[in-house]
């Protein structure tokens, strides 16, 4: 592929503005400096650096957020900065989108991708998902709320009532809960509706991906294989890759 074109792929800009930055001696591949725009590479895998900062090319790209409180999951926020503004620019021009949506005051793992098919397919009521959240609760959680969670709850836009796929009480006022379902403020209206409150709300995984414990929040990182990750039973760690941007180092 020409050098300004993969550059363009990975979210440095527009083709004449790629080919500019080569032009301007920015581009190192494999180590060396490139100055020419039309030279052609072995896409996959090559690793190249704009300013110094290095990168893998990537054809698409599947990272994870640790996400930390008072963000939005959209491109225009109205009342907090976007999960976006988390992440360097290239990623964000090449059109990596969230996974579905946690609200602002949820922490923890959010994918975000540019392959269009795996959002689908991770969203798709079809598919459900298992999603873990850790819930902390404004009340004691009796038995009697954990059995109305598990046996499932009426919600006003759903017609069949909403079972939780698995819910543990692991502290007085704190929860693990397991939904296969994406719906808006799921989880603050289930346990709504078991007679509770959410006061502080944190996805574990997403089915078994989890987020390793060495990424901080408001950290992001690669995910290899996120298909064989989603589908594997039980919350392992994410493959994490080494092409990771300089801005990164040390977060993984
Ligand atoms: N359920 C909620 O209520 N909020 C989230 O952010 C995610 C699931």
């Amino acid at each position: 592929m020409e050098l300004e074109r993969l550059l363009r792929a990975q979210g440095f800009g527009s083709r004449a503005e790629c080919r500019a930055l080569v032009r301007a001696g920015r581009v190192c591949v494999g180590g060396t400096l490139c100055d020419d725009p039309l030279a052609q590479f072995e896409a996959e895998g090559l690793g190249f650096s704009v300013d110094g900062g290095e990168w893998t090319y990537r054809k698409l790209v599947y990272l994870a957020l640790n996400k930390p409180p008072g963000h939005e999951c959209s491109r225009h926020p109205v009342h907090h900065p976007s999960v976006y503004s988390l992440l360097p620019e290239p990623l964000v021009r090449r059109g990596v989108q969230t996974v579905g949506r946690l609200d602002q005051d949820t922490t923890g793992l959010l994918l975000l991708t540019d392959d269009g098919s795996f959002i689908h397919r991770c969203t798709s009521p079809r598919r459900s998902v298992p999603k873990t959240y850790r819930v902390t609760t404004r009340h004691a959680v009796d038995d009697r709320q954990v059995a109305v969670l598990l046996n499932g709850v009426q919600l006003h836009d759903n017609p069949q009532p909403v079972a939780a796929a698995a819910c543990l009480r692991v502290e007085q006022r704190c929860l693990q809960l397991t939904v296969t379902q994406g719906r808006y403020h799921l989880v603050k209206r289930m346990i709504a509706a078991a007679g509770n409150r959410v006061e502080a709300l944190h996805r574990l995984s997403i089915g078994g991906l989890g987020l390793p414990e060495s990424l901080s929040r408001g950290e992001w990182m690669y995910v290899d294989s996120p298909e064989e990750a989603l589908i594997s039973s039980g919350a392992g760690t994410l493959g994490c890759s080494t092409g990771v941007p300089d801005v990164l180092e040390g977060q993984s």
